[in-house]
């Protein structure tokens, strides 16, 4: 893993409160260090559906997704991390504002079962990659972890 980032998941295991406290604390953690990283959320799943958990970045109107739905919706059907390098060219896709490029959405497993996910929006085309992938997956699995 990347120091930068390796730096970051030390941080992030240091961090203590509840869990919607915690949450919080990664997405303003991630979004005021990582320089792509724009809007970094939680959604978590409930009765079938995403639902927007803490947040950092600009208001979005998507509170609920449903499986299937959005980038969001296809990595829960598809269990596994989506990276949309444009999301202009990704049809399936719900707009959080107009000023995002790129996305990454990681799946967070709980026991084999997907508990919800973390999504982060870059207003850079081509954001994301594997560095990113890894440190991203770390961190759900941490995030799995102290639920
Ligand atoms: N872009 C996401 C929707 C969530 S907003 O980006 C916060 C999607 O396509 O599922």
């Amino acid at each position: 893993m990347k120091d930068s980032y390796k730096r970051l998941l030390e941080d992030i295991e240091k961090m203590d409160g509840n869990t919607d406290e915690i949450l919080l604390g990664i997405c303003e953690l991630l979004k005021g260090s990582v320089a792509h990283y724009d809007w970094v959320g939680f959604y978590m799943l409930k009765n079938g559906k995403l639902n927007l958990g803490p947040y950092s970045g600009a208001p979005t109107e998507h509170n609920q997704i449903a499986i299937g739905q959005g980038v969001c919706g296809q990595a829960i059907e598809r269990e596994s991390t989506m990276i949309v390098a444009d999301v202009r060219s990704e049809d399936n896709y719900l707009a959080c504002s107009l000023d995002v490029r790129s996305e990454i959405v990681v799946p967070i497993f709980k026991d084999s079962e997907i508990i919800g996910e973390i999504d982060i929006d870059s207003h850079r085309l081509d954001a994301f990659d594997q560095y990113d992938k890894e440190f991203l997956e770390a961190v759900c699995e941490h995030v799995a972890g102290s639920l």
